[in-house]
């Protein structure tokens, strides 16, 4: 069977029973509506699914030369509001989150009344530390409830949260503190992973370092480790929630809806990560919409979205569109293979979850334990499950969709990025049969198309190109914090007029997309994106290396690997050691995520004749495609690739 002739089906008659979207003409109807009268559909969408404090003077107005673009603007909301206090009404007593500790012993049920009560106290800390509305204030946090409490107490009192992944290095906060000029930062002593404490604060101090203008540091006491705070700028969390009444009330500040709502940084081709900016209206709206949608969640179903929320999949499916929704989610503190393989089916049994939305890595790593780990758990509340992050290869998909889903659930696979804050092309599960390795079609107001060599639209199915999308969308990034050129320049200047995604797909005989990767410089490192200039520039600090490239290979678990040639300087000596070193080097430059596979030590690399590194051709050779390598002849010296190819290192 071709990939695009295998479908699958059988969930379709159940879900069009109940679904929100049943079928495939109420789909295109409401698609077509969706592209035709952009304004219509999503003012329609805007009353429905958020509670404004004053309506818009007008839906949208964009510039995609200039990279402007405002949606509902005028408008005046909080997100905090939206995602806590209109729901008190109804649903004060309903879960939020099920919380489960790395300890399968330890968990929390947090009502939307109890979240609201934190949120509230939270907010009141953070004014009583000064942040006011427009300030920025950086977040480092293992995945307990204090985090979503965090991002919430931001955005109550409009301040711009900016999350950074615990598994970011000291230099990785440092850069980002700086960029944004933050001047709070919220953290945690530590965090539990695989039945260990993990230091966090370690972090956070060597970046205080470079980090002068740093007001207030608040730390969460997570693992009793009685760690002494830095008298007069380090506070703990409990200490200073208590300087609070447990009723506090802090009103949300009225954020006009183009105001920011937080900084998410992502790595691109080029420098250093970039600010993605998000706002109130636009990314509340378009989250909230999908999360109900795309997963087709009804009010009395538990979802569990596996991201950690220092990524967009996080900040989008775990906390603002699920809030937004009223809905119970499942945040997990732990890893996948703790106590045992079999952890993420036993939190799917205990909670009864019905919509599951994880990543094609965790599904590769969990596969290869055998489906006994599956087996040992009750599944049947589930109905539907996700994927994120990278194109999932069919062997994943089909494991995926026969012992997870039983033969029974549809696999969404959601395609998107941290620019667009929420799915672009993703199934809905009442709509149409699924294909493994296929993304489906666009959401309402998606308006993708594929480019050839030449910038026009690809004229044939399965013909590759280039994935741009025609119109703003309303939770589309808004701009690069503190950089708008640099905004305009990455996204809209490559395709004039259009928003340029960095993806290649095509598009097949029944209208399927398929994405295939990145074209640009960026590698996917299980579902998250590494800059080669990034690793590059963190290998050359070490004082052995002269040059070095680095390239992504595929990789059995993590979708690419990284791949790194390294040039030693004339008084240096190649050896293991040395390579540990490298790789060292680049997890404390950027964090564990950026663990170096491989270190090629190398005494050329293949270079045009003025002088730009030819990458098309260290990817062949990473990934083991010797006999196509190509035309070499622009090449300034071809004796270069023999050599790479002999001392080619192949993964154990
Ligand atoms: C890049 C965005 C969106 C949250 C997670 C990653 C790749 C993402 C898919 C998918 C194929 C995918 C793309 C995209 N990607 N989802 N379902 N199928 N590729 O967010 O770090 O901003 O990365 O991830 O290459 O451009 P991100």
């Amino acid at each position: 069977m071709t990939e695009s002739t295998e479908v699958y089906g059988e969930h379709l008659a159940e879900f069009q029973k109940t679904a929100y979207i049943k079928g495939m003409d109420e789909y295109q109807k409401l698609y077509k509506q969706s592209v035709e009268d952009p304004e219509g559909f999503w003012a329609q969408q805007a009353e429905k699914y958020l509670s404004w404090e004053k309506k818009w003077d007008q839906v949208l107005d964009y510039d995609f030369t200039e990279a402007r673009i405002s949606w509902f603007s005028g408008g005046v909301l909080n997100a905090s509001y939206n995602c806590l206090d209109r729901h008190l009404d109804t649903i004060a007593d309903k879960i939020a989150y099920y919380w489960e500790g790395d300890n399968p012993e330890e968990t929390k049920a947090v009502t939307y009344k109890d979240l609201y009560t934190r949120v509230n106290r939270f907010a009141a800390v953070l004014k009583n530390n000064g942040v006011k509305k427009g300030d920025r204030v950086i977040i480092y946090m293992p995945m307990i409830v204090e985090l979503p409490v965090s991002l919430l107490a931001c955005a109550r009192i409009g301040a711009i949260h900016s999350v950074v992944f615990g598994g970011f290095s000291a230099d990785a906060i440092a850069n980002r503190i700086k960029d944004c000029g933050a001047k709070v930062v919220i953290t945690a002593d530590g965090g539990y992973r695989g039945g260990k404490p993990v230091s966090l604060k370690d972090n956070v101090d060597k970046a205080m370092e470079k980090c002068p203008d740093v007001e207030t540091v608040i730390v969460v006491n997570r693992t009793d480790s009685g760690i002494p705070l830095k008298p007069g700028k380090e506070v703990w969390w409990h200490e200073e929630e208590e300087k609070t009444a447990a009723d506090t009330f802090v009103a949300p500040e009225p954020m006009d809806a183009e105001d920011p709502l937080f900084i998410l940084y992502t790595s691109g081709s080029t420098g250093k990560p970039k600010g993605v900016v998000h706002t109130h209206a636009g990314y509340l709206l378009y989250t909230a919409i999908t999360t109900r949608l795309v997963f087709d969640l009804k009010d009395d179903e538990v979802f569990w979205c596996t991201a950690d929320i220092g990524w967009i999949t996080g900040h989008s499916y775990i906390v603002y569109g699920p809030l937004c929704c009223g809905l119970t989610g499942v945040m997990f503190e732990g890893v996948p293979n703790y106590p045992d393989f079999d952890r993420f089916w036993a939190i799917v049994e205990k909670y009864r979850i019905n919509k599951f939305y994880t990543a094609p890595t965790a599904i590769r790593a969990l596969a290869r334990e055998g489906e006994s780990h599956v087996e040992k758990h009750d599944l049947s509340s589930l109905s539907l499950l996700g994927t994120v992050g990278e194109p999932i290869n069919p062997e994943a998909w089909r494991w995926y969709y026969k012992n997870v889903g039983k033969s029974r659930c549809p696999i969404i696979d959601t395609w998107w990025q941290t620019e667009t804050g929420g799915h672009m092309l993703t199934p809905l599960p009442g709509v149409a049969p699924v294909k493994p390795g296929s993304c489906s079609f666009p959401f309402f107001g998606v308006d993708p198309v594929i480019l050839d060599d030449t910038g026009e639209p690809v004229k044939f199915p399965d013909e590759e190109g280039l994935l741009c999308i025609r119109k703003p969308w309303p939770a589309m990034a808004r701009t690069v914090y503190g950089d708008h050129e640099r905004f305009r320049e990455t996204y809209f200047s490559q395709v004039p007029g259009m928003y340029f995604t960095g993806d290649a797909a095509k598009k097949d005989a029944d209208g399927y997309y398929w994405i295939i990767g990145r074209i640009d410089d960026v590698i996917n490192v299980s579902g998250h994106r590494l800059g080669t200039a990034e690793l590059e520039s963190a290998l050359v600090l070490h004082p052995s290396v002269a040059e070095a490239a680095v390239v992504g290979f595929p990789h059995p678990i993590k979708g690419q690997g990284i791949y790194a040639f390294v040039i030693l300087k004339a008084n240096a000596t190649a050896s293991d050691a040395l390579k540990k070193e490298l790789v060292g080097q680049v997890r404390n430059e950027i964090g564990p995520i950026a663990t170096l596979d491989i270190v090629q030590f190398t005494d050329g690399l293949p270079k045009t004749r003025s002088g730009k590194i030819m990458r098309r051709i260290l990817k062949k050779i990473s990934a083991g495609k010797l006999d196509e390598l190509g035309d070499t002849s622009t090449i300034a010296d071809e004796s270069v690739i023999d050599k790479l190819v002999e001392n080619r290192v192949n993964i154990e």
